[in-house]
C-alpha cells in the first residue's frame, strides 16, 4: 500500500475517509519527439490515465474519497449522473462493484460515437440500475439536478456522488495529484513546469491541481481547457469547488490558502459547437497523438485540452518552454468488457436504439 502524498505532508489526513483504488503515484514521461514536432522545449504528460488496469483517467483519484466515504458510512447503494458515454459513470459502477455496492446512474444523452457504445457496453457488465432522461425541452442537466433532488428526499440509503465526481471530497484526489507531482519534481523525475494543461468539464480536477499547487507551493500555473458548457464550467465553479475542499481539510486541522475566482484559469476557445462534439483542432490534436504520443486522445476531453495546449503555446510570446500535459483518459483495455456485454438483458429497453445498424 502507497501512502498517499497529502498524509505523507500531513498526517491527519489519514482520519480522511478514503479506499484505495489506484496505482499510484503515476508515472510522468518526457514527450520529446512531440514535443520537437511543435516547437516546445521541454513538453511532459503526467499519465493519470494508468491510474488503473480496471479502469484509468481522473475519475479514479476521486473515487478513492468518495467510496471511501460511502464504504465508511456503511452506504450499499451509490447514485450518479452523467451523459450516456460518461467515463464517470462507468468507473463508478466499475469500482462500486469492486467495493460490493450497487450502482445506480441517471443519463442524459450526447451526440453517438462509437467510443460512447464501448463505454456503454462496458458498462453495462456492472448490471447498473439506469435511468435516461429525455432531454426535448430542458436543459438535460436541470432535468438531472431536479431528479436527484427527488430521489433524494425519497431514500437516506444510498450515497450521492455529483457530475464528473466532483464534490469537495472528490476534489481531494487533485489535491492530492498536485502533492504527488511536487513530490516527482523533488526527487528529479521532472523539471518543475511553467504551466500545466488539463481538460475542465465538472472543474473538479481543475480545482484540486490549482489548489494542491498553491498548498504544495508549486510556482506553475494549472490551466483547464474548458469541453462543456460555460454555465457549468467557470472560474466561479472552479474556485468554489477549490475552497469547499478547502474547507474539509480545514477540519481536519489542515490550512489552506483560499482560491479566488481570478486565480483560475479557464480556455474557452476549445469547446466548439457542444459537449461531446468534435472540432478540427480536436482532431487535428488526435492525429498528432497517433503519431508522436504514447497514448491516445479522445474528442470529447483529452483532444480539446491538448488542442489548448498546443494554440495557447503558439500564441504565447515569449513561448513556455516547460510544458506538462496531464491526461485524463483512461488507457484500460475494455475489449473483455466489451465482449462480455449482454445489451439486451443488461441494458434498459430505451438503450437499445443506441446500438441498431451496430456489429
Ligand atoms: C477523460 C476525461 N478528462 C477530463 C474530464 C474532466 O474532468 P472534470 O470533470 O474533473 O473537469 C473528464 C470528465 O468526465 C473525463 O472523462
Amino acid at each position: 500500500m502507497t501512502e498517499l502524498e497529502l498524509i505523507r505532508r500531513f498526517p491527519q489526513a489519514s482520519a480522511i475517509p478514503h479506499v484505495e483504488l489506484g496505482d499510484l503515484p503515476t508515472p510522468v514521461e518526457s514527450l520529446d519527439e512531440l514535443g520537437a514536432e511543435v516547437g516546445i522545449d521541454q513538453l511532459w504528460v503526467k499519465r493519470d490515465d494508468l491510474t488503473s488496469s480496471l479502469y484509468g483517467g481522473n475519475k479514479v483519484r476521486k473515487l478513492e474519497f468518495l467510496l471511501g466515504h460511502a464504504k465508511a458510512e456503511g452506504r450499499r447503494q451509490v447514485w450518479t449522473v452523467g451523459a450516456i458515454g460518461s467515463h464517470h459513470v462507468l468507473a463508478t459502477s466499475l469500482f462500486a462493484r469492486e467495493l460490493d455496492i450497487e450502482p445506480r446512474a441517471l443519463h442524459f444523452p450526447q451526440p453517438l460515437t462509437d467510443h460512447v457504445c464501448e463505454v456503454l457496453q462496458a458498462l453495462s457488465t456492472t448490471r447498473p440500475d439506469l435511468e435516461l432522461v429525455d432531454s426535448k425541452n430542458v436543459l438535460p442537466v436541470k432535468l438531472a439536478q431536479r431528479r436527484v433532488r427527488d430521489w433524494l428526499s425519497r431514500s437516506k440509503d444510498p450515497y450521492y456522488i455529483p457530475g464528473g465526481g466532483s464534490s469537495p471530497r472528490g476534489v481531494l484526489g487533485y489535491i492530492n495529484a498536485a502533492f504527488e507531482l511536487a513530490r516527482q519534481i523533488d526527487d528529479g523525475e521532472l523539471p518543475e513546469p511553467e504551466v500545466i494543461f488539463v481538460a475542465a468539464g465538472t472543474c473538479g480536477t481543475l480545482a484540486g491541481l490549482t489548489l494542491g499547487a498553491k498548498m504544495a507551493e508549486l510556482s506553475c500555473e494549472v490551466i483547464g481547457v474548458r469541453v462543456v458548457d460555460k454555465v457549468l464550467a467557470n472560474s466561479l465553479v472552479t474556485a468554489n469547488l477549490a475552497n469547499r475542499a478547502g474547507r474539509l481539510l480545514a477540519e481536519f486541522d489542515i490550512e489552506v490558502p483560499r482560491i479566488r475566482a481570478r486565480d483560475v484559469t479557464l480556455l474557452d476557445e476549445q469547446f466548439g459547437p457542444g459537449y461531446g462534439e468534435e472540432t478540427p483542432e480536436g482532431l487535428a490534436a488526435i492525429e498528432l497523438a497517433l503519431r508522436y504520443a504514447p497514448f491516445e486522445l479522445d474528442p470529447t476531453y483529452t483532444a480539446k485540452a491538448f488542442a489548448g495546449l498546443l494554440a495557447h503555446c503558439r500564441d504565447s510570446s515569449p513561448p513556455p518552454s516547460r510544458v506538462l500535459y496531464w491526461h485524463t483518459l483512461s488507457s484500460a483495455d475494455l475489449g473483455e468488457l466489451v465482449e462480455g456485454a449482454d445489451i439486451e438483458g443488461d441494458l434498459p429497453e430505451k438503450y437499445q436504439k443506441f446500438f441498431d445498424g451496430r456489429e
